[in-house]
């Protein structure tokens, strides 16, 4: 056994928290070795649902939980943590935008990001969920000043993951037989799910650019709004499932795969510093992320990745107060 680790997770008393907390305390985010200290972190009127969900998490008995404190005070929830999840946030209602949300969510991340800053590891590993997620993690990211821009990340494995689900579909054949299929830019409209290296049982998929670059695109880019119709909730479980993935290759490596992830850009592919994007990344064993450099990006590939380049520093702009 490991000595246990700090775990820190916003908005704990929610709906993806409560899928989340109970994946993290069984180990399937940081290993079956490795004990955690959750320390969750909830506002005011959430403290009495917090408590609950204390109580249940004490009830399931979990071997590599090694403590749990509940707090409303950001100072406690990220002292010493080495991964911090920020999901912490409100969710959009069906007639909204992603972005639509920034007004309400971005101050959180002022706030958050001055207590990541002043708190946790030097080291920690920080994935931001809460939307618009990608600006969110900008903001926070601008606001721990002693801290790396590699310490910031946020979430487009859900994007990945839906991508995967539909090629499989397509193709007749278990999702886990669809590899290396990742996701340029933002967690809005405009990402973009790549296929270029992507292969199914093993082999170049052969699909047509007509249906990626049409159905599948679509279908994609817009799982979030029609979960949010079908369900009348946004994502929540499938959303802790990819935050839990995102982790977990972070911490533990990628094995050789290609995964996303939503970094602080240092002009990789064109991309203007400081905007968070997602890129194809590879993680070693040790928890070094790699931007893969060598992607092919034909035309279409080129458009779609201005085109989220333009979305986010419109947001970057929208939030320059918060900076
Ligand atoms: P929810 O409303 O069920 O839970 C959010 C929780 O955050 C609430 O308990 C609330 O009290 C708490 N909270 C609000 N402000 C906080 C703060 N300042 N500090 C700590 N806690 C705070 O929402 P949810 O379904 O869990 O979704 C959370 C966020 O995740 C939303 O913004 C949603 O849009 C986003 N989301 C992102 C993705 C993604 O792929 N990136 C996927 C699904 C949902
Ligand atoms: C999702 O993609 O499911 C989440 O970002 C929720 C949303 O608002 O779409």
């Amino acid at each position: 056994m490991n000595a246990p680790i700090r775990v820190a997770i916003t908005g704990a008393a929610g709906n993806i928290g409560y899928a989340l907390l109970w994946r993290i305390a069984s180990g399937d985010c940081f290993g079956a070795d490795q004990p955690v200290i959750l320390q969750l972190l909830e506002i005011p009127p959430g403290m009495e649902r917090l408590n609950g969900v204390i109580m249940e998490l004490q009830d399931s008995a979990f071997g590599l939980v090694h403590g749990i404190v509940g707090t409303s005070d950001p100072a406690v929830a990220f002292k010493d943590a080495d991964a911090v999840f920020l999901v912490g946030s409100r969710p959009r209602s069906k007639d909204m935008d992603r972005a639509d949300l920034v007004k309400a969510n971005g101050p959180i991340f002022v706030g958050q990001g001055n207590a990541i800053n002043d708190n946790a590891k030097k080291t920690v590993k920080v994935i931001t969920v809460g939307n618009p997620c990608n600006t969110n993690c900008l903001i926070a990211n601008a606001n721990a000043k002693d801290l790396d821009d590699s310490c910031f990340t946020a979430m487009t494995r859900l994007d990945q993951n839906r991508a995967a689900g539909q090629l499989a579909v397509k193709a007749g054949t278990p999702v886990v037989n669809v590899q290396d299929v990742f996701i340029w830019g933002n967690h809005a409209d405009t990402m973009y799910p790549d296929t270029s290296r992507c292969t199914i049982n093993g082999e170049a998929h052969g699909l047509d650019d007509e249906w990626l670059q049409g159905e599948f695109l679509k279908t994609v880019a817009t799982r979030g709004k029609a979960i949010i119709v079908a369900r009348g909730a946004s994502s929540a479980a499938s959303a802790a499932n990819a935050a839990v993935d995102h982790m977990h290759d972070w911490w533990s490596g990628s094995n050789g795969r290609i995964v996303s992830m939503a970094l602080v850009s240092q002009g990789w592919y064109g991309v203007p510093k400081g905007l968070v994007f997602s890129f194809p990344v590879i993680v070693s064993a040790d928890g070094v992320v790699t931007v893969v450099e060598d992607i092919d990006v034909g035309e279409f590939a080129r458009d779609k990745i201005a085109q989220n380049v333009a979305a986010l520093s419109g947001e970057r702009e929208a939030v320059s107060d918060l900076l």
